[in-house]
């Protein structure tokens, strides 16, 4: 028989003189968050209360990403941190979990240097939490769990979101792909797609609570279908998702190049909701790097693409990530890139010094590319990038921008982003977070637009 763990550390905490509380922390991508909300959305259903205070909190949990060394170097630095908390709070539960749980070196190092960590457990362990909960509470022993699962899409785990007017929804989890720098397939597990019923139920009874911006997620959420009995790709996806009632927009992240199909941008164009933006991951804009990726397309194909999606939607801003000083990368590939980033004109890119991940092919690679080039070429990149943003942004001069506003900026501003994802600033009150509203550009940055509410 199963046990009901959630009831057990429920029982647990309502002995408690007050509902504990808890603090889970994301780093990384918007999956990650996505994840995260969901172990607040497990921890609630067990009694907890929410707090974005560690200070306060009665469990803490890091749900850690792995992708650079920089992402795990700072989850050390912040569990270290934790050590004192824990000292004046001994009743506290720390969990770590997340990417970096799931790597088998981690679980070790943690309960050998970080002993006041009670519990390691990784992506496939999601659902497992109110059992190890239950064993910490109950034995007050570390515990955990990084076991690999055949693993199916996590539903009917509740969330609690961090945000109500603009919310993630997993496509799909895992990745196939293998790209010979990245660790993702590797403590993901392989591609799988939820069932399309289910997205959709998501998104509706997000929109019904007023939610006004949908941000579809997957690793490769182009590749989404697969192994579904339906037969149904992407576009079809976005098709249905595009005909649910409401005021709300669509967005998605991250396609993968070699899977960006015509049709993808055609349904893209013939979209009310659908934003006119897209981030195509480049990574290299070199074919001899590109191979050695294992990317599977080539510079030209890529570019090809890239037309195809602007002649269909000649406003289209384009975004993208980019690794620089690859192994044994040389000026002229580097040079490639930026060939192809001054082609394009992305509206932005996420840019990364390539980082050796432990157990992936490149790590393997004798590197004879020296870090100081590395750098001197990163710097570069951004340099350029700076420049291209500089004459792009003018573009919007004048033009009138849909908004939905998220934050304030300096005090002064309040910040949003457009339909095209571009930053955009306007003199206002804090009540503006939330709403999505008309703008005329009025200035123009490299980074973002200002200009004035209208209507
Ligand atoms: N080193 C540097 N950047 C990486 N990324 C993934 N793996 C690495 C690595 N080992 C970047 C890629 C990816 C983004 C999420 O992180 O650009 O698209
Ligand atoms: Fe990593 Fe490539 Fe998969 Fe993206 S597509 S998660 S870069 S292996």
């Amino acid at each position: 028989m199963d046990i009901n763990y959630t009831e057990k550390v429920r029982e647990i905490f309502s002995r408690r003189e007050a509902p504990p509380l808890c603090c889970v922390h994301s780093y990384g991508c918007q999956q990650n968050v996505n994840d995260g909300e969901r172990l607040t959305g497990m921890l609630c259903s067990m009694g907890c209360g929410v707090t974005d205070d560690m200070t306060c909190a009665d469990v803490i949990i890091l749900n850690t990403c792995a992708v650079r060394e920089n992402a795990e170097l700072k989850v050390y630095g912040n569990i270290g941190e934790l050590k004192r908390l824990k000292e004046q709070k001994p009743h506290m539960v720390i969990g770590v979990c997340g990417c970096m749980a799931q790597e088998e070196k981690t679980a070790e190092k943690i309960k050998k240097s970080y002993r006041h960590v009670d519990m390691v457990f990784g992506t496939f362990a999601t659902a497992e939490l109110p059992r190890l909960l239950y064993e910490v509470l109950t034995e007050r022993k570390f515990v955990a769990d990084t076991a690999e699962r055949e693993n199916e899409c996590p539903e009917g785990l509740p969330m609690v979101r961090s945000c109500s007017y603009k919310a993630g929804v997993a496509v799909m989890y895992g990745c196939n792909n293998f790209c010979s720098y990245c660790i993702v397939p590797y403590v993901k597990g392989r591609e799988r797609s939820r069932k399309p019923e289910n997205i959709i139920e998501e998104v509706k009874e997000l929109v019904n609570n007023g939610c006004r911006e949908i941000m579809l997620l997957g690793q490769n959420v182009n590749s989404y279908g697969k192994g579904l009995d339906e037969k149904i790709n992407f576009p079809e996806l976005l098709r249905r998702i595009d005909s649910i009632d409401g005021d709300f927009r669509i967005r998605f992240m991250s396609p993968h190049p070699k899977d960006a199909t015509k049709e993808l941008f055609d349904v893209m164009a013939e979209s009310k909701k659908i934003c006119r933006t897209i981030h195509l991951p480049l990574q290299s804009g070199s074919d001899r790097i590109l191979r050695e990726m294992n990317r599977q397309y080539t510079a030209e194909k890529y570019m090809d693409i890239v037309s195809y999606a602007r002649k269909k939607m000649p406003g289209l801003s384009i975004t993208t990530d980019i690794i620089v000083g690859f192994p044994n990368e040389t000026y002229e590939d580097f040079t490639c890139t930026l060939d192809i980033m001054r082609a394009v004109k992305y509206d932005n890119i996420f840019s990364f010094i390539y980082s050796p991940r432990t157990g992936t092919k490149a790590a393997e690679i004798a590197d004879m590319t020296p870090a100081e080039d590395k750098s001197r070429w990163f710097r570069e990149l951004l340099a350029v990038q700076r420049e291209i943003s500089d004459e792009h942004y003018k573009r919007f001069m004048g033009r009138e921008l849909t908004v939905l506003f998220d934050s304030v900026y300096k005090e002064e501003f309040i910040s949003g982003k457009s339909d095209e994802f571009i930053i955009t600033l306007v003199k206002g009150d804090p009540s503006l977070i939330g709403s999505m509203r008309k703008v005329r550009v009025t200035k123009t940055h490299n980074w973002a637009v200002e200009g004035e509410i209208i209507g």
